[in-house]
């Protein structure tokens, strides 16, 4: 209950919000934010921002609950949500000349990437850990199978998979579960099956909150045992906001 008081005050100081919006919060069985009742343009964003900044502080977590955050308001809100197909991945897909086989959007969330690569042909899975998200997209977009799944403990079977996106969850996985993660993803690929991996790149000004950050170096190093690196480049992300936060994406290999 002491945790859950800090929360609402750390969240009430950071978006100004209501009396009445704290009470509610310190009312609540579990962590909850006001809800934003439309989508106004990057003002809102920005404060989504502020409130996942303040309940993170205050929670002692360096992420929000994911199935609380999806909660918070509609998925064109959320920073990371971009319509189109990521420009790195579409390079990728042209310069290699994919366009069929299986493919799982790993930390799917507003499934927007998923959607784009159905729309190109390939069978698709989206996977996110919050179910509150899967259940949104999945009246939305019927092109992809969406499955609630924590990568961390999958349930998609063993070897399905020809290729797996990746466009912001890996950054997001505390440091002692990236070995986890790394096998997980060679599990579930096929034999010679490719991770595409885009990560938020290194940036002084934002470090310390939110996504972790990479060089490719860095990446290489983690990756370099269990896949063979095709290939990476510095990069940005599209998003909801207008600042692109700096960006690194690779192409990695399943070793055989
Ligand atoms: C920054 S968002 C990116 C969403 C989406 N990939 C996109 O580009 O719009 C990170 C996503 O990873 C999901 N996620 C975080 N931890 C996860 C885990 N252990 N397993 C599966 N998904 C996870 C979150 O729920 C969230 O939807």
């Amino acid at each position: 209950m002491r945790s859950l008081i800090n929360l609402a005050h750390a969240t009430r100081k950071a978006v100004g919000q209501t009396s009445q919006l704290y009470h509610t919060a310190r009312a609540s069985s579990k962590f909850c934010l006001p809800m934003i009742k439309g989508v106004r343009g990057y003002s809102d964003v920005a404060e989504m921002i502020a409130r996942f900044r303040a309940a993170a502080q205050a929670s002692g977590q360096r992420f929000p609950d994911w199935n609380v955050v999806y909660q918070q308001g509609p998925l064109e809100v959320m920073p990371w949500y971009f319509p189109g197909l990521d420009h790195d991945l579409k390079s990728a897909l042209a310069e290699m000349k994919l366009s069929e086989g299986t493919f799982v959007d790993i930390g799917t969330g507003p499934g927007t990437q998923a959607k784009q690569l159905a729309t190109m042909g390939f069978e698709v899975t989206g996977s996110d850990i919050a179910e509150s998200v899967v259940t949104i997209v999945q009246e939305q977009i019927s092109t992809v199978n969406f499955v609630v799944d924590d990568i961390l403990a999958t349930k998609l079977t063993p070897n399905t998979f020809n290729y797996a996106f990746d466009r912001g969850c890996f950054h997001c996985l505390p440091p002692e579960h990236r070995g986890t993660y790394i096998q997980n993803i060679q599990s579930v690929l096929k034999p010679g099956g490719i991770l595409f991996l885009k990560t938020f790149g290194v940036d002084p000004a934002t470090e310390g909150f939110g996504p972790y950050q990479f060089t490719a170096e860095q990446l290489e190093e983690l990756f370099q045992s269990t896949f063979e690196i095709l290939g990476s480049k510095e990069s940005y992300f599209d998003g909801a906001i207008e600042i692109k936060p700096k960006a690194v994406f690779m192409i990695l290999k399943k070793k055989e």
